[in-house]
C-alpha cells in the first residue's frame, strides 16, 4: 500500500468508527506504523527500578529493532542498539540479566557498561577499538520512568515538555522515588 492511499483511508475515515480492517492485518501499513510512529518518537520502556545496580540489563524489542537498556558502572542509564559490532550478532539475550561487561558469545568480543569496546581477538594491531563501541539509543529518564527514540535525532517535544512548567517532573511519587535508588 502506497503512503498517498494510506493517508487518504485515514483523512476519510468514518469519524466515531473503528478503522477499516487494513489498518489491523495490511502488513504494509504495520511497516509504515512501525517507521513513522515507533522508529521517530519517543516510547515509554520501563521504570529504572527495572535496571537498579550497575550492571543490570533488560532487552526491550521494539519491531526488529532489539535495545539494551543498562545501568553503567557510574550509575547511569544508558541503551544500545543490542547488536554486536563485530558481525551483528544479538548481544543480550536474556529479558532481565546482571552483566560485568557485555560479552557477545559468537567470538567474545567484549563491551564495558558504557558500551565501549574493551576487547577483540584477532583483530590485529592496527584495529581501533574506539572505533567499534555500541551503538547508543537516545534515553531519558522522567522522574525514573524510561524513554527510548530510535531516531537519529529524536523529536525535541519531550525535552520542551520537560523544561516547560514543570508539570511532567511533579509526579506526586515517582519511579524513581518507588525504586531502590533513594532511601
Ligand atoms: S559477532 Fe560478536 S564477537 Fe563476533
Amino acid at each position: 500500500m502506497m503512503m498517498n492511499d494510506l493517508v487518504a483511508r485515514l483523512t476519510h475515515r468514518k469519524k466515531g468508527y473503528t478503522l477499516e480492517a487494513p489498518f489491523y492485518t495490511d502488513k504494509d501499513i504495520f511497516d509504515v506504523d512501525m517507521e513513522v510512529i515507533f522508529g521517530r518518537h519517543w516510547l515509554f520502556v520501563g521504570v529504572e527500578p527495572d535496571v537498579p545496580e550497575p550492571g543490570d540489563v533488560m532487552v526491550v524489542d521494539i519491531g526488529k529493532t532489539s535495545v539494551a537498556i543498562l545501568r553503567d558502572d557510574d550509575g547511569e542509564v544508558r541503551a544500545f542498539h543490542n547488536v554486536c559490532r563485530h558481525r551483528g550478532a544479538r548481544l543480550v539475550h536474556e529479558e532481565k540479566s546482571t552483566v560485568g561487561n557485555l560479552v557477545c558469545r559468537y567470538h567474545s568480543w567484549v563491551y564495558d557498561t558504557a558500551g565501549q569496546l574493551i576487547h577483540a581477538e584477532h583483530m590485529g594491531e592496527t584495529f581501533d577499538k574506539s572505533c567499534h563501541g555500541l551503538k547508543p539509543v537516545h534515553i531519558r529518564s522522567l522522574e525514573g520512568l524510561l524513554f527510548v527514540c530510535l531516531a537519529e535525532n529524536p523529536p525535541k517535544d519531550f525535552d520542551e515538555a520537560r523544561a516547560g512548567d514543570g508539570a511532567l517532573s511533579r509526579a506526586p511519587q515517582s519511579a524513581r522515588d518507588q525504586g531502590r535508588l533513594q532511601p
